[in-house]
């Protein structure tokens, strides 16, 4: 399974971007938790960041897109405001197999 890095990699309350062949996907990490999900906005089916590894609004409280600044929850990936409202991120799976972050693609 792909190893996307060591959980350590991920600061608390901030984000990572990743592409494994052509897939591209992110890690947040909150409350010392690891989230996972593809980087495509279910709006428009584009990438989510704006700059490379920051997914997270400016608090860092929910993740962002910065084509139209759709706001997902972070711990389940729902769209709570913005055109995609409703609508869920794509979470992948993942297990912690000493720290690293392994996904199941
Ligand atoms: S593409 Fe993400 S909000 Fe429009």
């Amino acid at each position: 399974m792909p190893i996307l890095c060591h959980s350590n990699e991920i600061a608390e309350g901030k984000s990572k971007g990743f592409q494994i062949k052509e897939t591209f996907l992110f890690a947040v990490k909150k409350n010392d938790a690891i989230y996972v999900y593809e980087n495509t906005c279910p709006h428009l089916g584009i990438q989510l960041e704006w700059q490379p590894d920051q997914f997270l609004d400016i608090d860092g409280s929910m993740i962002q897109c910065s084509s139209h600044g759709a706001l997902f929850r972070i711990e389940d990936g729902e769209c709570l405001l913005g055109p995609c409202q409703g609508q869920s991120l794509i979470a992948l799976d993942f297990t912690l197999v000493n720290g690293q972050i392994e996904i199941t693609l």
